[in-house]
C-alpha cells in the first residue's frame, strides 16, 4: 500500500501527518520523501534520543522519478507500508508521478476556508491521475461531547460534494504536533498516550482500510 500526502497548500499538516502515520504504522512502514528533506532533517532532530518512533523507522528521498520507482519497487518487494510525503506547491511531473503510483492520496486540510481554493485544485490534480483520495481535516478545534465545533461543520458542508472522500474522523489542533516536530519525535513517543497518537492510530486504520478497498 502506498499512500502519499498531497495538497498544493502549504502548512496544512503534511510532513506532520506523514511522519505521526509513519510512527503508527509501524513496524514494516517506510517513508519517501519526494523533492523535500524535511523528513530527513526531522528524524535528525530526533537524534539525541536514545530511542524513539524513528530510530528504526527506514525513510529516503526521491528527486527523480527513476529512484522513485526502485524506492518503491524495493519497499514493495519486502512487503512494507510507503507513506511518501510531497512538498505544498503546484505539482511537478516527479509529484505527479508520485500520486499515480499510490493506492490513496490523503489530502490534510485545516478548517480555514481561505485555503479551500487550493485544496479544490489538488482534488481535481489528484483526480485526473485516476488515484483514489481521501480528505482530511487537520488543525481543527476540538469536538465537543462528539460534535464538530461549528468552523469544522461549515467545511464539511462546503466539501459534501467529495463526501465520499471525506474522512468522518478529524486531526485536532494539538501543541503536541508541533513539540513532537520540534523534538524530531512523534506524538506517540509522549508518556501516556495523548488523544493526537489516537487520532492519528484512527486515521491509519482509516487509511488502510480504504487502500484495500481501493485495490480490490
Ligand atoms: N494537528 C495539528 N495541530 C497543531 N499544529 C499542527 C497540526 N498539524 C500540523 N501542525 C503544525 O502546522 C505547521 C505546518 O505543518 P506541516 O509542516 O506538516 O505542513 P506541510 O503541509 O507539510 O507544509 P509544507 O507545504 O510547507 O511542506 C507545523 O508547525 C506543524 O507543527
Ligand atoms: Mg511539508
Amino acid at each position: 500500500m502506498i499512500v502519499t500526502t498531497r495538497n498544493m497548500k502549504g502548512g496544512v499538516g503534511k510532513t506532520t501527518l506523514s511522519m505521526n502515520l509513519l510512527a503508527a504504522a509501524q513496524p514494516g512502514a517506510c517513508l519517501i520523501d519526494v523533492e523535500e528533506e524535511e523528513c530527513a532533517q526531522w528524524r535528525q532532530r530526533g537524534r539525541r534520543f536514545s530511542k524513539s518512533s524513528f530510530t528504526n523507522s527506514r525513510m529516503a528521498e526521491a528527486d527523480s522519478e527513476e529512484k522513485l520507482h526502485r524506492l518503491l519497487s524495493e519497499a514493495q518487494r519486502r512487503r512494507w507500508s510507503i507513506i511518501i510525503n510531497t512538498p505544498g506547491e503546484r505539482a511537478t511531473p516527479l509529484i505527479r508521478e508520485a500520486v499515480k503510483a499510490s493506492t490513496l492520496v490523503l489530502i490534510p486540510l485545516t478548517g480555514d476556508q481561505v485555503e479551500l481554493p487550493r485544496t479544490l485544485k489538488t482534488i481535481e490534480e489528484v483526480q485526473q491521475s485516476g488515484t483514489d483520495f481521501l480528505l482530511v481535516l487537520n488543525k481543527v478545534m476540538p469536538r465537543v461531547a462528539g460534535r464538530d465545533a461549528r468552523s469544522t461543520a461549515d467545511i464539511r458542508e462546503m466539501l459534501q460534494p467529495y463526501r465520499k472522500h471525506l474522512w468522518s474522523g478529524q486531526i485536532t489542533r494539538t501543541l503536541l504536533f508541533n513539540r513532537a516536530a520540534i523534538a524530531g519525535v512523534s506524538v506517540f513517543d509522549f508518556t501516556n498516550p495523548p488523544p493526537a497518537a489516537a487520532e492519528v492510530s484512527e486515521l491509519w486504520r482509516a487509511l488502510v482500510q480504504r487502500a484495500r478497498r481501493s485495490q480490490n
